[in-house]
């Protein structure tokens, strides 16, 4: 993978940090939207090999100067990596939608707009590699936060829509689907053994697996369980 180049976002913390060290332990040159106004991290404190430039989920206007930088600094993009993400309660009695709403712009609407930005770049190169954090929340229901299961869902039909309508052109879209993972999103749970959960690293190894393929091995939805379910 030397010296190809991803964009991820959600790279700072959990699932996306571990998912940046292993592309980069790879050989993948990285650019990093962070939130702006936050420190950098450690692991992205490389400036060789990991671009950064500000990117807020929540806020459409940096999403487009994030793109357009990235490709700027490397002159090409193979893959989008859309992991940030957010939960937060939105069950069937809460009247109040600030939650909803941001649940629905950044766990789904932003995935499509840096979609829809990369794309031009992505089909540059022939084979380009679309991977969306989702969760298996957006495979099946299993508790009560409808809020975050519907921005999940609409994950995974951006997921099969691109996968769908890009295909002719090289590019390969992936649904990564884990269940409760060890990170900070995960701090208030309580009915999972921490140490049973998935690992981040864990996660990621599927992450940079899926787009080690060749454009003829599409993977569609890759499901991450740390427990048994009947059929996940
Ligand atoms: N943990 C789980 O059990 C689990 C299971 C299934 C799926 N997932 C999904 O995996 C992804 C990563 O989750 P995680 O567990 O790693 O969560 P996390 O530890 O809470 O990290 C969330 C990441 O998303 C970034 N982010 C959140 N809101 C943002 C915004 N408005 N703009 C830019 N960046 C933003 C955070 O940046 P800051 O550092 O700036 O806050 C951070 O890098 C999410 O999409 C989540 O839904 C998680």
């Amino acid at each position: 993978m030397d010296g190809r180049i991803a964009l991820v976002s959600g790279g700072t913390r959990g699932i996306g940090a571990a998912i940046c060290k292993r592309l980069r332990a790879e050989g993948w040159k990285l650019s990093v939207g962070v939130r702006p106004g936050r420190e950098t991290p450690p692991h992205l404190d490389d400036p060789e090999h990991i671009h950064l430039h500000p990117f807020d989920a929540a806020d459409r206007t940096t999403h487009a100067a994030w793109v357009a930088a990235a490709a700027a600094r490397w002159g090409r993009i193979d893959a989008l990596v859309n992991c940030a993400g957010i939960v937060g309660p939105a069950n069937l009695d809460d009247a109040d939608e600030a939650t909803l709403d941001a649940l629905w712009a950044v766990n789904a609407k932003t995935p499509l707009h840096l979609i829809q930005l990369a794309l031009p770049h992505l089909r540059a190169g022939g084979a380009g590699r679309i991977v969306n954090v989702a969760s298996l929340s957006g495979l099946r229901v299993k508790n009560a936060n409808v809020g975050y299961a519907m921005s999940k869902f609409a994950l995974l039909a951006l997921t099969h829509t691109v996968r769908q309508q890009e295909f002719a052109n090289g590019i390969r879209c992936t649904a990564i689907c884990p269940g409760f993972v060890d990170t900070d999103m995960t701090a208030h749970v309580t009915a999972a053994p921490r140490d049973e959960m998935t690992r981040p690293d864990d996660v990621a190894a599927a992450v940079a697996f899926v787009l080690s393929l060749p454009n003829t091995a599409s993977v569609s939805v890759l499901p991450i369980n740390w427990r048994a379910e009947d059929s996940l």
